[in-house]
């Protein structure tokens, strides 16, 4: 019988899944991040793990678990995982992409129109009894996203797909900047691939959706901060650390920027305290790019689907490479 460990809750049926092709299933029933000691007591005996970007899987660990075949992370991005240490082990790694493209696609449209529109601002003035009545000049009077110019920062799946809802739906003008062409974005959606400095300096909306990697480490800091336009928003739904939190605070005091929509921050689930007193044009939501019930019962179904296989003695379905 193999031990599969998993770190978070995950919905009941596909956890019986495991257990009815017989497998010992472990669960953490509790929220919050796992402490670096329970999390290595739990996988020195698993055979399998099914886990999420706030575990630190690393060399160390990954020597401590002699048994392990199988790491599934919930999501897409991996940077939690040391996968040169894995494979090296004889481990599989895997994510689940795909699954959640269009819904974080959405929510990166909820927080560009939130911000550029206040909605959050003017709630909470509705609820607080402000509304007199309709005025030309009232409070909360935003700025328009249709034909704008979007800059795409990673125009991979989910900067794709930003991108075409940025092109069909509101008419905007598309740049982007990624290691390499999309040719199929450049055709389909119009868009112009430029260099980083060019997206900053001519766009209205910035969305990241690169990687963290060692190159996109702070890649938004105080000099990019001043390149972009003072009525710029800045949207994140990649990783927290490609923007320096302390930067982008100071930008948006500043002026230099005229709002953000974050949804990861640097130091999740830490915020800059200050970040946390601006209001204006400002959106900040918990990590929920994927966060529909839909997706996120794909993203289980998927990370139990490649436990079974490899399980199984079989390839997983989606292994990152
Ligand atoms: C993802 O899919 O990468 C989400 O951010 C959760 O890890």
């Amino acid at each position: 019988m193999a031990k599969v460990y998993v770190t978070c809750r995950v919905v009941a049926d596909e956890i019986e899944r495991l257990r009815s092709a017989g497998h010992d299933v472990e669960m953490r029933d509790v929220s919050g991040p796992i402490a670096a000691s329970e999390l290595l007591e739990n996988v020195e005996s698993a055979d399998g793990l099914i886990c999420l970007l706030s575990d630190r899987i690393d060399a160390d660990l990954i020597a401590h678990a002699p048994q392990l075949k199988i790491i599934a992370n919930l999501g897409v991005g991996y940077d939690n995982i040391d996968v040169s240490a894995a494979h090296a082990a004889g481990i599989a790694v895997t994510n689940t992409p795909g699954a959640l493209t269009e819904t974080t696609a959405d929510l990166t449209f909820a927080l560009l129109l939130s911000a550029a529109r206040r909605i959050v601002e003017a709630d909470g003035f509705v609820r607080a009894g402000q509304f007199l009545g309709w005025e030309l000049v009232q409070p909360h009077l935003g700025f328009d996203l249709h034909k704008k110019t979007l800059g795409i920062v990673g125009m991979g799946r989910i900067g794709t797909a930003v991108a075409r809802r940025g092109h069909c739906g509101f008419d905007m003008n598309i740049l982007y900047h990624n290691r390499g062409r999309n040719v199929s974005a450049e055709e389909e959606l119009d868009a112009a691939r430029v260099p980083f400095e060019s997206l900053l300096e001519q766009s209205d909306f910035i969305c990241v959706h690169t990687p963290l990697t060692e190159e996109t480490r702070h890649l938004f800091d105080v000099k990019a901060f001043r390149r972009m336009k003072d009525t710029a928003i800045l949207v994140n739904v990649a990783r927290g650390p490609v923007v320096d939190e302390s930067a982008l605070v100071w930008a948006l005091k500043a002026g230099e920027i005229a709002g953000a929509g974050i949804d990861v921050y640097e130091h999740e689930p830490k915020i800059n305290p200050e970040l946390l007193e601006l209001k204006e044009r400002v959106v900040l939501a918990p990590h929920i790019g994927s966060g529909t019930v839909a997706t996120r019962r794909a993203l289980a179904r998927i990370a139990v689907d490649n436990v079974l296989l490899v399980l199984a003695g079989r390839p997983p379905g989606t292994p990152v490479a």
